[in-house]
């Protein structure tokens, strides 16, 4: 399978055909999803919440980045693969925010990375374009401001936030960004934005006329204890493993297992 590129990602957008992208954190994700050619992987500072067990993303490091990103590197032949800037790599100055990218590139192996994006990232992405690093811009809900967002709400539900996102979205397309993520905004807000700018647009809880979609795969799969709405359930894994490790521990405890089969003479 020849690897995704960001090029592609636009004709995919040309063409008309939707854009898959799901999140990795470790190399048996990757693997499963370089298996069935899913377009983009993110190694989202998701991670905080999903992996780690933190209530947000904030405490997520450049080095967990880093050492994730590098994972998912290891198990994928096939997509094109963003890592997430975490909070405080740049958002303090334009120097560190460059270097904090070029360490997801140069030691992560990352393809891309991912910003939360408001007025005052602008100068900061176009920095980081210009170092050739592909940037995929990060809008409407964005998870590193959640407290000053007042909690996980829907963005852009007044016309000034709607023009916001618009004139930001346009200001991100121009300067080169190669798509971009829109999380919790209306469907309606989504689809001017979409038919607004040539880029790709990637919807989460953004309706149904983005040009791709994401979800967190752990929430795809079912294995989160708390899904939002936009989150569709593909699988009950949470189930299967549960009732596999309780089968293990009745068969350990009843002396069922090792059987003969799992046995050396
Ligand atoms: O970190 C992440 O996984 C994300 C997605 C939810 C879009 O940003």
């Amino acid at each position: 399978m020849q690897r995704i590129r960001c090029q592609s990602l636009i004709k995919k957008k040309e063409d008309g055909i939707p854009i898959t992208m799901l999140t990795a954190y470790d190399v048996m994700t990757a693997e499963i999803l370089s298996d069935t050619g899913v377009d983009i992987i993110l190694v989202g500072d998701s991670l905080g919440n999903v992996f780690c067990g933190y209530d947000t993303t904030l405490p997520v490091t450049l080095d967990n980045m880093i050492y994730h990103t590098q994972a998912v590197v290891r198990g994928n032949q096939s997509s094109f693969i963003v890592s997430d800037m975490p909070f405080l790599s740049y958002q303090v100055s334009i120097e560190q925010a460059k270097e904090n990218a070029g360490r997801l590139i140069k030691e992560g192996g990352a393809h891309g990375v991912k910003l939360e994006v408001g007025t005052e990232q602008l100068e900061t992405v176009k920095a980081i374009l210009g170092m050739g690093v592909p940037v995929m811009a990060h809008l409407g809900f964005t998870p590193q401001s959640v407290h000053q967002l007042g909690g996980y709400r829907i963005q852009g539900r007044n016309q000034d936030q709607v023009d916001q996102l618009i004139a930001l979205a346009i200001a991100l397309d121009e300067m080169g960004c190669f798509s971009v993520l829109l999380e919790m905004v209306p469907g309606d807000v989504a689809k001017q934005i979409t038919h607004t700018i040539n880029v790709p647009t990637i919807g989460i809880g953004a309706g149904l006329d983005c040009n791709g979609q994401v979800l967190v795969t752990q929430d795809l799969w079912g294995m989160s204890k708390q899904t939002p709405r936009f989150v569709k359930h593909y699988a009950k894994l949470r189930e299967t493993m549960t009732s596999s490790v309780s089968d293990y521990i009745q068969e350990v405890t009843s002396r069922q297992f090792p059987d003969p089969d799992h046995c050396y003479e």
